[in-house]
């Protein structure tokens, strides 16, 4: 079976990613068809990008990244579990993201997104434009959770039904692209596009 990371997406004290993870960690293992892991950005402590090299070199020098990049490497899929934070997403997860390259690469990713009105989908749609930077593919099928304060009965969530139903359609493509792509992922990314020699200097 492949592999499912879901990644928790917001490191807020407080945070009500961690409840809507849960929920899809538990949404997505009944469904059966992918081995599940939570993988919490927060456990990582990442600071504010500190790697000399760009990521596509994989030449990692801080020990963070090398354990970020170690659990990544091990799904064939993703579900992103994302706030909308100023129309955009929240810079725990783009940081998450940004630390690595390869590493993601022809890997399909799925977003549950929560928020106001927008349900957080106008963070989605800016993540699914930096994804395929490193040649993700992000798929069109998730899970929207508008006015998600609503969900919230005494800190807890509590789905709303149309949302439980949307987890089974999200998978059937996340499956279908993971399948597709397997062959990519194995073959890895082409040649980093990236001029040899050592890394530029320190900015004067
Ligand atoms: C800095 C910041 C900006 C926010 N901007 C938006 C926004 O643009 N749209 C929205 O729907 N909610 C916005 N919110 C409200 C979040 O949806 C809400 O705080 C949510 O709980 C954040 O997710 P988290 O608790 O998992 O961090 C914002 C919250 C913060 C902290």
């Amino acid at each position: 079976m492949p592999t499912l990371q879901i990644i928790v997406g917001s490191t807020r004290p407080g945070r009500i990613a961690k409840p809507i993870a849960d929920w899809a960690f538990e949404r997505c293992t009944a469904d059966g068809r992918f081995d599940v892991e939570l993988v919490d950005i927060a456990d990582y402590s990442l600071p504010v990008l500190d790697e000399p090299h760009h990521p596509v070199l994989g030449r990692y020098e801080q020990d963070h990244t090398k354990a970020w990049s170690a659990k990544v490497r091990e799904a064939d899929a993703f579900v992103f579990v994302t706030p909308e934070y100023n129309y955009g997403p929240p810079v725990a997860l783009l940081n998450a993201f940004d630390y690595l390259a390869r590493e993601w690469t022809y890997a399909p990713v799925a977003f549950v997104s929560y928020g106001g009105i927008a349900g957080g989908l106008r963070s989605v749609q800016v993540m699914k434009q930096i994804v395929t930077t490193v040649r993700m593919m992000p798929i069109p099928d998730g899970v929207v959770l508008p006015l998600v304060m609503q969900h919230l009965a005494s800190g807890q969530f509590v789905p709303p039904a149309p949302a439980e139903a949307a987890f089974a359609p999200m998978l059937t493509e996340l499956l279908r692209w993971t399948t597709a792509l397997a062959p990519l992922r194995a073959e890895g990314p082409p040649a980093p596009m990236m001029p040899p020699g050592p890394p530029p200097g320190p900015r004067p």
